[in-house]
């Protein structure tokens, strides 16, 4: 299995291979980038078809972990684990105290949370081994609202770059996914005057929108080509693929899902079509954000303040790829290098 020259490795500065034969625990911890700080990033816990998978899987994470972390300024770098089997066979107390032994033997250069697969509950027992551990229970909680009131300014900043104007008022959303974030979404568009659709698949929470923000429900299968002027894609990630992409009927695409081009094309194809695409990781990072502002004197307003940036950071990216002539998830790309340069460049003149 290479490694070094894996295509995702692209300078990632340590990857451990963690075993705890006793708990059944194999992981792999991936810290890309520290040069704004700790790599924080969550810690996945999936049913993995082999060890390949599982290294790219960290190696691609950990990385979009840096990115996200650099355009949300959170002094933070980049790092994820991945814990190799399924939860529901091998979770265990045991388990996580092992991985938490592994994370503190990092000393610090890798701060784990939760993610897909692992809960506070998982993380508390991390905690009994190390102290490099975010997202636990009592702590910032839920990171969902703010994800959703980063998503909710990020719209507003969309619809301001394309119209001129972020009032809401009459401007049709559709929203895939009524999930954590997604709800609190629809809950502040439909506040701000906005015209729902919606789509899960869950018939219920379908339902509760229709009845509490006047929506109207459609197949999530089609949302995405829903006449509406925004799409929210807030349930899968590769939602823009080859099937969906010259469906779309609306002209932004800005939603929390995570990684929702299937492939990089995808965000060209967008451009080309003069559909204005609000990155994911710079508009879903909300949540990362909060819990950045974790710890003993932790102030949800100034975090959520902070969140509201988010806003301010869309706007600078769309500007700049319409000067430059790049696609916004490339030029979200180019912007998240830049600043880890300039903080590379700034550490070195003070080593000199
Ligand atoms: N929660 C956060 O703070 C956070 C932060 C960053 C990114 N995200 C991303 O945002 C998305 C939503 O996160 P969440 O925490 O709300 O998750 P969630 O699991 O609470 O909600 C997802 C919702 O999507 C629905 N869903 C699943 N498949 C669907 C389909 N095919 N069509 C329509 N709906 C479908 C589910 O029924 C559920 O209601 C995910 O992609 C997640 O990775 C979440």
């Amino acid at each position: 299995m290479p490694v070094f020259s894996s295509a995702h490795f692209d300078n990632h500065e340590e990857v451990v291979f963690c075993r705890d034969a006793e708990s059944g625990l194999n992981a792999i911890i991936a810290i890309h980038d520290t040069t704004l700080g700790a790599g924080l990033g969550g810690c996945r816990f999936w049913p993995y078809a082999d060890e390949e998978e599982a290294l790219t899987d960290a190696l691609r994470l950990s990385r979009g972990m840096t990115y996200k972390a650099a355009l949300a300024g959170t002094g933070r770098g980049g790092g994820k684990s991945v814990i190799m089997g399924s939860p529901r066979d091998i979770a265990s107390p045991d388990l996580f105290r092992a991985l938490g032994r592994f994370v503190d033997s990092l000393g610090g250069r890798y701060v784990i949370a939760e993610d897909v697969g692992t809960s506070p509950a998982d993380m508390a027992h991390v905690r009994e081994s190390t102290r490099f551990v975010a997202g636990l229970a009592g702590g910032s909680g839920d990171p969902s609202p703010a994800t959703a009131l980063g998503t909710f300014v990020g719209i507003r900043a969309a619809l301001k770059h394309r119209r001129g104007s972020s009032d809401l008022k009459g401007v049709r959303v559709a929203v895939q996914g009524l999930g954590h974030v997604g709800w609190d979404l629809c809950r502040q568009l439909h506040a701000a005057g906005a015209h729902l659709t919606v789509a899960d698949i869950r018939d219920d929470v379908v339902e509760r929108a229709v009845s509490q923000f006047g929506a109207s429900a459609t197949d999530s299968r089609e949302i995405h080509a829903a006449d509406v002027d925004v799409f929210a894609p807030c349930a899968l990630g590769a939602v823009i693929n080859d099937r969906t992409v010259d469906a779309l009927k609306a002209g932004i695409v800005a939603g929390s899902a995570n990684n929702q081009l299937a492939e990089d094309w995808h965000g060209d194809a967008l451009a080309a079509r003069g559909v204005l695409y609000a990155p994911d990781y710079v508009i879903n990072a909300g949540g990362i954000i909060n819990i950045a502002h974790e710890g003993p004197g932790y102030d949800q307003a100034k975090a959520f303040r902070h969140v509201e940036e988010i806003g301010r950071t869309l706007t600078d990216l769309f500007r700049r790829s319409d000067s430059e002539g790049l696609a916004p998830h490339t030029m979200a790309d180019r912007m998240a290098g830049e600043v880890i340069a300039r903080a590379k460049d700034a550490k070195r003149r003070l080593a000199a």
